[in-house]
């Protein structure tokens, strides 16, 4: 198995949990290799450790600026040998700098039917704005929030009485679902981007 994933999480990690239990059930060729967060006592960096995958804590505050958290993540990652950066969870905006230098692609998951409701509390906005269906996306990250080019989407209905909570939990059922496929399909070689057309071959 040789395509190999680095992933950064600032959470509860379930999502990154789906990536591991998918490469371990043979479900998705690809591997996580390393996990880094911002978040000291983030629950993704236990479930590395209990994998054995390495579980790197970065803290932004002992950085001076943005910049200097983003150089340290990239000489970071540049120690490990990965094909993919998987953002799971990851609550933090990368700028350009990052994205123009880390020399990988980047993909991400987020809990709404992109373009809707991207940024912070996705699954509240859509309750909010009275959406019947909602869902969550995944895509590949660009210098916009929430905005690159989409891999794949899963729909989910609102019923009635949702919180955000039980939208929450019926939207990551689906995350669970998409996001290890979406790698798969990267590491198959599958996917074509022309502008901002993600094709599936
Ligand atoms: C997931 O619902 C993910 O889509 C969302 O955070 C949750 C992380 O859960 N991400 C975003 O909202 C990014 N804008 P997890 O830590 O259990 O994977």
């Amino acid at each position: 198995m040789s395509f190999k994933l680095a992933v950064l999480a600032s959470g509860r990690g379930t999502n990154l949990q789906a990536l591991i239990d998918a490469s371990k059930m043979g479900e998705m060729p690809a591997q996580v290799e390393v996990v880094i967060s911002d978040k000291k006592e983030a629950q993704a960096l236990k479930r590395a450790q209990d994998n054995k995958i390495p579980a790197i804590f970065v803290d932004p505050s002992s950085f001076p600026s943005k910049k200097n958290f983003e150089q340290e993540l990239i000489r970071i990652l540049n120690g490990f040998d990965y094909d993919l950066i998987c953002l799971a969870g990851f609550m933090r905006i990368l700028s350009p700098f990052f994205i123009n230098n880390v020399g990988k692609p980047i993909i991400n998951i987020h809990p709404s039917l992109l373009p809707a409701f991207p940024g912070l509390n996705a699954q509240k906005q859509a309750l909010d704005y009275g959406v019947k269906f909602s869902g969550c996306t995944v895509h590949f990250v660009d210098e916009g929030v929430d905005s690159g080019p989409i891999i794949l989407q899963a729909v989910v209905p609102v019923e009635e009485g949702d919180t955000e909570e039980t939208l929450a939990q019926r939207i990551l059922q689906e995350e669970h679902r998409l996001y290890p496929l979406a790698v798969k399909l990267i590491a198959e070689g599958r996917i074509r981007i022309e502008g901002r057309k993600v094709f599936i071959e």
